[in-house]
């Protein structure tokens, strides 16, 4: 493999930080891998002798199952530890559960966490490469490059396109990370959602927000829906979850609004009925749900392959 001079980072540890060419390097790393993946023998050797641990203090199907199935394509040895289940409950602290991880030598750590900043705080205490799987509602990199790598394959591109991020911002760390990277790759971001579930700073971070989705969606390339996360919410943020799919669940009347070759996404995992119509949902000419899932595969894979690559030879131990 050559050398990738666009992407030098030790860790991904978030969108915010990235530049435009690192965003696009990534993007036509695991592009390369979505080919791969199609075949049928999806192996390769290129991380062969390294280890990679999947860190989870919270729970995950489909994220933690991609970075699983990416070290394994590279060829690497990946070990999954769900740490809600383990020695959290015996009181051990996130920077002992990381200590503990290193002295076995991993090469990556992936790691999500319930509290913002705790991934990069674990990164400072590790010599592996750590990547950021979900920091409570900061950030989740990978999520928002698999959904740029969905957006770019069928779109063509991002930037001028416009994108509505619809429901509950506030708690989410996948709308964060797709501001940023949309932003910096020069599409127009809108957010879609009732006030409550509007971040304080949203306006800051550069989108424009609506509180009607028809006005939100008119024009739309992209319609983005999140999950209303209520595991996450400690007081009344929305009256029901029937009057919430009233006023901001995804049907075929309100797509309506949007483009006609407007992009249904979703990162999962979907409450239909609450954020989205199930029909909607399934739509195979509308709907690029499933699409997502596949090229996040992709996505994990560039992302080990590039952290390896700009590491070089460098070793863990000692
Ligand atoms: C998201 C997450 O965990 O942040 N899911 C995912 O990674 N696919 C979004 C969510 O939980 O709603």
């Amino acid at each position: 493999m050559t050398e990738s001079p666009a992407f030098a980072r030790r860790h991904l540890l978030g969108i915010e930080e990235l530049s435009a060419a690192e965003i696009a390097c990534l993007l036509d790393v695991a592009d390369g891998y979505v080919e791969q993946n199609r075949r049928p023998d999806k192996k390769t050797a290129l991380l062969r002798g390294r280890a990679v641990i999947n860190l989870f203090f919270e729970n995950s199907t489909r994220t933690r199952t991609s970075f699983e199935l990416a070290g394994k394509r590279l060829g690497a040895d990946t070990i999954n530890m769900s740490v809600g289940a383990s020695s959290i409950k015996k009181g051990e602290t996130l920077i002992d559960t990381a200590m503990t991880l290193n002295a076995m030598h991993p090469d990556v750590l992936v790691v999500r966490h319930p509290d913002s900043g705790a991934v990069k705080l674990l990164s400072e205490k590790v010599r592996g490469a750590v990547i950021n799987a979900g920091d409570g509602s900061h950030e989740h990199p990978t999520q928002a490059l698999l959904d740029a790598l969905t957006i770019r394959r069928r779109l063509g591109r991002l930037e001028g396109l416009t994108v509505a991020i619809c429901g509950d911002v506030l708690h989410s760390r996948v709308a964060r990370s797709n501001i940023h990277l949309l932003n910096i790759m020069g599409a127009r971001v809108r957010v879609v959602a009732p006030p409550t579930l509007v971040p304080s700073d949203a306006e800051r971070l550069g989108v424009e927000i609506f509180h009607d989705m028809r006005k939100g969606l008119k024009d739309a390339d992209i319609v983005m829906m999140l999950r209303l996360q209520q595991e996450r919410m400690n007081g009344s943020y929305v009256p029901s979850t029937r009057e919430y799919f009233r006023f901001f669940g995804l049907t075929y009347e309100v797509l309506e609004h949007a483009r006609p070759h407007a992009l249904i996404m979703h990162p999962g995992p979907m409450n239909r009925g609450v954020e989205i119509d199930s029909e909607v949902a399934d739509d195979i000419h509308r709907s690029v749900i499933l699409e997502q899932v596949e090229l996040g595969v992709a996505v994990r894979m560039a992302c080990l392959d590039l952290l390896m690559r700009a590491r070089g030879n460098e070793g863990v131990a000692a």
